[in-house]
């Protein structure tokens, strides 16, 4: 490992310290494991998806009285106080603002292999065994009831809205999760996010019966 990959893990560590469990240094190390995972087989700048992936939840806005900015200044500052390459900074802060939660509703427009690389493996740590223990986890955090079968899960919902709402844990796998495979960037994120859809699938087909007393 490089020193540049080592001082940014332990910056990034630091930094989220006290993160709730769905988005502390163990999310961004899947993350992390996940993008070089797809860089494998996937042809782009592992110096840019490596340093993207490992600051890429640094500050997020939902903790941070929505300011989308944090995060990316964050990153710029750090990146700066490195010996990194001004075009390295460039695109690694073009990418977390990118991923940010505006940035998802269509305000911001930067694409590039890396971005859909980091992304993807983003996206793949929302899914699966994992995907599951984070959305109870963040539904518990906020109170939310596990399942209401009178709260019909609404995949039309406006993310803005669901985001705030008291909407059942579950109907956040209707609302966003499965919907997750679909949207995969790279033919390899494809391929990892099969399983993981699939288990989900398992997962509620499980959860509807017992809820039944059928199993
Ligand atoms: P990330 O910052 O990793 O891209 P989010 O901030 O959107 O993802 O969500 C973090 C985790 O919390 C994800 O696993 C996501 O599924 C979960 N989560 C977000 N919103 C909800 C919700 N309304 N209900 C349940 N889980 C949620
Ligand atoms: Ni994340």
């Amino acid at each position: 490992m490089t020193l540049l990959i080592e001082q940014t893990i332990t910056f990034v560590k630091q930094t989220l310290k006290d993160a709730e469990a769905g988005h502390d240094w163990f999310h961004v190390a899947r993350v992390w494991k996940n993008a070089q995972h797809i860089l494998k087989t996937e042809k782009a700048d592992t110096l840019v998806v490596e340093l993207a992936a490992l600051l890429h939840d640094i500050a997020d806005s939902k903790f941070h009285n929505g300011d989308e900015e944090i995060g990316p200044t964050l990153a710029d500052q750090f990146l700066h106080s490195l010996a990194v390459p001004e075009h390295v900074v460039i695109h690694v802060v073009a990418i977390i603002r990118n991923m940010s939660y505006k940035a998802s509703l269509g305000t911001v427009n930067f694409s590039s292999k890396e971005m859909e690389i980091v992304q993807d493996a983003d996206r793949l740590d929302a899914m699966g065994a994992i995907g599951i223990a984070r959305a109870f986890h963040y539904g518990g955090f906020k109170n939310r009831p596990l399942y209401d079968p009178q709260i019909r899960p609404n995949p039309n919902q406006d993310k803005a809205t669901y985001k705030n709402s008291t909407s059942p844990t579950i109907n956040h796998f209707y609302e966003k999760l499965l919907l997750l495979k679909d949207k995969m960037n790279t033919d390899t994120g494809r391929k990892m996010a099969i399983n993981r859809h699939e288990f989900m699938e398992q997962f509620l087909a499980n959860f509807f019966a017992e809820w039944e007393g059928e199993q």
